[in-house]
């Protein structure tokens, strides 16, 4: 294992938490991983493409067709992607819940990498395979909130962030997932959860 790939979906730069909390696994993993490289993939840099033309070049795959013109660039974009990301050994995700579920910047890169002979197979009697489960790729996500928490009633929102991502990341065959969480709530003690999370973050690292 030579590469731990770190794809962040938080805008918020020095004031996010979980950009912190990945750092605190970067750099445990960095420290006891002397061989291997850290890259990291903010979402939000501008490298994801526009999907709505590559949406065409899918159905016109998903048809048995291959993508033409500015559907087969669209595609070609697509498939940059998804090679980044499926590239990886090591792959952590750090994720904030927004409004109940994920930054919408997250659910483009899985719209864009999420393509038939890619990352799934369907078969009408049988129904999907799921491509990504060769390689023995090991998956770490953080998860935070402000308000919803574990435990908490539907006024506080419900979370479709978690069960949605690590959904997502089964259905593409990537089943070696590890979660690291960080839920403060409104009325809980921020500064405890977060010397918990950090913790929980640098085991995980050393051995991931
Ligand atoms: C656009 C937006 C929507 C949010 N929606 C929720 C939400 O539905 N439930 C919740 O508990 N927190 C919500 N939050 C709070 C964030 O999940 C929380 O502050 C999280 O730690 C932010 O991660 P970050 O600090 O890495 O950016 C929201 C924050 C933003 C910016």
């Amino acid at each position: 294992m030579n590469k731990l790939l770190h794809i962040s979906a938080s805008p918020r730069g020095s004031a996010s938490e979980s950009l912190r909390i990945a750092d605190v696994f970067t750099t445990a993993f960095a420290e006891s991983h002397l061989n291997a490289s850290v890259e990291h993939w903010d979402l939000w840099d501008g490298s994801l493409p526009d999907f709505a033309v590559g949406a065409r070049a899918k159905m016109t795959v998903f048809s048995g067709n291959t993508p033409q013109g500015a559907e087969a660039q669209a595609w070609a974009a697509a498939r940059r992607v998804f090679e980044r990301f499926a590239g990886a050994e090591r792959l952590l995700f750090s994720v904030p819940m927004w409004n109940g579920s994920i930054p919408y910047v997250l659910k483009q890169f899985i719209d864009v990498v999420s393509q038939p002979g890619w990352v799934f197979g369907v078969d009408p009697a049988t129904g999907y395979s799921h491509l990504l489960d060769g390689p023995g790729t090991r998956v770490a996500v953080v998860y935070t909130s402000a308000v919803w928490g574990p435990g908490l009633g539907p006024e506080f929102g419900r979370d479709f962030q978690s069960t949605y991502f690590t959904d997502w990341l089964h259905w593409t065959g990537l089943t070696d997932t590890s979660e690291i969480h960080f839920h403060p709530t409104l009325t809980g003690d921020a500064d405890a959860a977060r010397q918990e999370a950090d913790a929980a973050a640098r085991d995980l690292a050393k051995t991931f």
